[in-house]
């Protein structure tokens, strides 16, 4: 039988992530990735994961391993508490809910809001995975304007007053995949524009613990909570495959995002939210994040020293003072996709940013690189290596 016919309309919206194949050549044996988006395994805290199984099981005993509520293990939510104060987000433990990961509130979002046709405003670029979380759901995208430091706040006062929006997706700070932080004065404008528009915005924030130098920018859930989903998740300072995330949401939102997540998976892990829970209240959150930045900073130094060592003139880039990624712009008429074929074929890979575009045209000649993944000669070893495909394929253009 085709069972393809089976398929449901909506699934039809469905599209496997075209970066996942190019993941898929880039861990090929030999092949030096700069496509991934993965912390590096070195900043997995495998050296207490005994201590604190055990400290686990001591303290909550078989109600580590039973079902628990929908919104979330309370341990972890009080946790949280503090955790988000320090980002100048007071919330209570009852206002947070803990997600299967961040990608689950965006997905559970995406289920309570949107109907068919509905409008979702989205910066350009945007993160991938929000626009899959989204796609099933059918929505109209309506594009944001992004310049050097992030989105025009002028341009989403424009989208809000002309477009019937039903809510806006942003990652303010060291978005995925520009590596971009809206600036203090922008967040302000942005929050006004939410209030007076009476609109709702999902803040995407998985990055902004991971900052290597400069001061921390207040989220924009400070500046106008009562608008803001705020989504943060663990997967950057403890373990992406425990699959801990979370969002503070205003009560009428988390109120259908429970419902909504119990016919899903009724709840996250408990037993990933209780090693979540000791690993943030006994400290070792606040020990090892420093580690992590110990371990990040020099490969973006690197990343950025080498990208002015080996890229011609007239490239730009990013300099992102935290995250995983840099953003890097060729001169007009470039195509990054045949680059990255150029690349693959000397064993480098990256991801063409076409990507991160509603309209994939807008992002032809741009590179995303991640310098989290790889070590600081491995990083220079590999953007020397694009910085001569690049020079191949100018050549092969001018020819
Ligand atoms: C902007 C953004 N949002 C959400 C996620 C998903 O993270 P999680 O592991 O919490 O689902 C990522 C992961 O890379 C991301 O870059």
């Amino acid at each position: 039988m085709g069972f393809e016919k089976l398929l449901a309309a909506r699934t039809h919206h469905m599209e496997a992530s075209a970066i996942r194949e190019i993941l898929k050549v880039a861990s090929s044996p030999g092949m030096t990735s700069l496509a991934g988006g993965l912390p590096a395994a070195e900043s997995f805290p495998l050296d207490i994961m005994e201590e604190l199984t055990g400290a686990v099981l001591a303290r909550h005993g078989a109600k580590a391993l039973q079902y628990d509520a929908s919104e979330g293990f309370m341990p972890l939510r009080e946790a949280l508490v503090p955790h988000l104060a320090a980002r100048r987000i007071a919330a209570s433990a009852d206002a947070i809910v803990v997600f299967s990961g961040s990608q689950g509130v965006l997905d559970t979002a995406g289920k309570i809001l949107i109907s068919p046709g509905d409008t979702v405003a989205v910066e350009a670029p945007t993160y991938l995975g929000a626009l899959q979380a989204f796609n099933p759901y059918e929505p109209r995208y309506v594009e944001i304007e992004t310049d050097d430091d992030g989105l025009v706040p002028e341009s989403l006062d424009r989208v809000l007053a002309t477009h019937p929006v039903k809510f806006v997706y942003l990652v303010p700070t060291f978005q995925n995949p520009t590596g971009r932080t809206l600036p203090l004065a922008r967040r302000k404008q942005v929050a006004e524009t939410l209030r007076r528009r009476d609109a709702l915005l999902i803040e995407d924030d998985p990055y902004s613990d991971l900052r290597y130098t400069g001061e921390r920018v207040p989220p924009i859930w400070s500046l106008a909570p009562e608008h803001v989903v705020y989504v943060s998740t663990l997967s950057k300072t403890f373990a992406p495959g425990l699959r801990v995330g979370f969002c503070v949401a205003p009560e009428a939102i988390r109120r259908w995002l429970v419902i909504a997540r119990q016919g899903v998976d009724l709840h996250t892990s408990t037993f990933a939210q209780a090693l979540a829970a000791e690993y943030i209240s006994a400290g070792h959150l606040d020990r090892q994040l420093p580690r992590i930045l110990d371990l990040y900073r020099p490969r973006q130094q690197a990343m950025l020293e080498a990208l002015a060592r080996h890229l011609p003139e007239d490239f730009r880039w990013t300099r992102p003072e935290g995250g995983m990624f840099v953003w890097v712009r060729g001169p007009a008429g470039l195509d990054a996709e045949h680059l990255n074929s150029r690349a693959l074929a000397r064993g480098v890979a990256f991801v063409p940013g076409k990507y991160f575009f509603v309209h994939h045209e807008d992002g032809l000649s741009t590179l995303r690189m991640n310098f989290t993944a790889a070590d600081p000669a491995t990083i220079d070893h590999a953007v020397s290596v694009i910085g001569e495909a690049i020079a191949e394929e100018l050549k092969a253009a001018r020819a």
